[in-house]
């Protein structure tokens, strides 16, 4: 057990810390790319609602467990109820499942951050520069090698100095940026089109599918339901406002991940046309989109390296808060030194990710259910596993804890929690079972027993 638990001095502190875990590869890379994919306004829409309903109900149900035990997930539920213990568990090994693959896109960043830096702007522009880089077998573990030992280092330094400081500077330039970006993006010639498609919903593009993928988003992007936000909650100090915070890192993180959208949706009707296969490229297409949008820029070239730092420090602090998580875990657990702990748990990230990296080159013959390897992982993860422990957390606190240590906590200022109404029905009834029927369709879909 650690006896001196660090805490993150000042109430911004917290939002910008959480923030800083929230905001990342998840905002700026994964969310354009689903965006894209299922139908953009539609998309969008239904993630908003998400993040109003089930967004703010499990960050609170989070924070407020961390910061009533003053632990990580394991011993958290533990210590709320005995019954509840492998909820933690189960919890922990999200970070475990997508912390390698998280590192592997990180080395990606790095490496546009490196082209953009020694002049191959044109290079990076073309179609075919990332599907080769990707493909061969050495590149992108090196790339991949680098960030990792990036995040390593910073979670060895501890959680103050490393994680609040980066984000309090940078999160704001980063949004400065984008915004840049995204309104250079919408004047371009064509780009319209684009940005219809990305805000005006098309409700026949609904499917079940479609808020699979939105739900596992908000999962992903709020750092939900694998025991992050325990963690942070964990070191949240008492005169901190949980609901006023919460809303805060919801707007941020949503509002980052909108800008990033605008900024690459309609660049790709701009650029590559807005037909499926161009808007359908998945975990590419900021990769592939983003280089033809410097290129065409005056100080295209400076700025795309602007642009890659900062994704890198907004990835950094995302890395550094999954390795954070098991850090603390197996610190807590196996009462061991918190440095050696880094150590094993980066151990094992470098032998993960390297497979998930040859998985683009080398190894792009195995599939499992008919996904590559980071796809499978990230399946796995956000579309599985998440959903299974959001499910575990909303019915053991609606249920057996019961929710009242959440209203404690959202009250202890002295403040009235004006949503406890909506939180519980959203708790124990709404989200519960919204879970169950999202779960079976992805089950369902993976197996190959629908199709849509
Ligand atoms: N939420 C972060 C993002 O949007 C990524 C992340 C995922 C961080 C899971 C921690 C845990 O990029």
């Amino acid at each position: 057990m650690d006896k001196k638990r660090d805490s993150f001095s000042g109430k911004l502190g917290f939002v910008f810390a959480a923030a800083g875990s929230a905001v990342g590869l998840g905002n700026l890379w994964r969310f354009p790319y689903l965006a894209a994919k299922y139908g953009g306004g539609i998309f969008i829409l239904i993630y908003l609602i998400l993040v109003l309903t089930f967004g703010f109900t499990l960050m609170m149900t989070e924070i407020a467990i961390g910061r009533k035990t003053g632990l990580s997930a394991v011993g958290a539920f533990k210590k709320l109820d005995k019954r509840f213990g492998f909820v933690g568990y189960l919890a922990c090994i999200v970070p475990f499942i997508i912390t390698p693959y998280y590192c592997v896109i990180g080395g990606w960043v790095i490496k546009y951050l490196f082209a953009f830096l020694t002049g191959n702007v044109s290079a990076a522009a073309t179609d075919d520069y990332f599907t080769g880089f990707i493909a061969r077998p050495v590149e992108p573990i090196i790339w991949f090698l680098i960030f990792a030992v990036l995040t390593s280092v910073v979670v060895i330094i501890g959680v103050q100095k490393g994680i609040e400081k980066a984000s309090c500077i940078l999160m704001p330039i980063l949004i400065v940026l984008v915004l840049g970006i995204s309104i250079f993006c919408i004047t371009r010639p064509g780009a319209m089109e684009g940005v219809k498609y990305y805000l005006l919903p098309d409700f026949s593009a609904f499917s079940p599918t479609t808020v699979l993928a939105a739900m596992g988003q908000l999962f992903y992007s709020m750092s939900l339901a694998m025991g992050i936000m325990i963690t942070y909650g964990s070191y949240m100090k008492k005169d901190v406002d949980l609901h006023t915070s919460v809303r805060q890192i919801e707007i941020f993180d949503t509002a980052i991940a909108f800008l990033a959208g605008l900024m690459i949706v309609p660049s790709v009707f701009v650029f590559s046309g807005g037909s499926e296969e161009a808007l359908g490229k998945g975990p590419s297409l900021m990769f592939i989109t983003l280089p033809k949008v410097f290129e065409s820029m005056n100080f295209g070239a400076v700025i795309g390296v602007a642009f890659f730092i900062l994704v890198l420090f907004a990835a950094l602090t995302s890395s550094i808060s999954l390795l954070e998580t098991n850090v603390s875990i197996i610190c807590d657990k196996c009462h061991m030194e918190r440095k050696k702990a880094t150590i094993l748990a980066s151990a094992y990230i470098i032998i993960v990710g390297a497979i998930v990296s040859l998985g683009f080159g080398p190894l792009d013959f195995v599939k499992i259910i008919g996904l590559g390897l980071l796809d499978f992982f990230d399946f796995i993860s956000n579309s599985v596993l998440m959903p299974i422990v959001a499910l575990l957390t909303c019915i053991s606190v609606g249920f057996f804890i019961k929710p009242d240590f959440v209203y404690e906590e959202a009250e202890c200022n002295g403040k009235k929690f004006k949503e406890k109404k909506f939180y519980t029905i959203m708790l124990k009834w709404i989200a519960p079972i919204c879970l169950v029927l999202i779960l079976v369709f992805a089950v369902s879909e993976a197996m190959g027993w629908i199709s849509v």
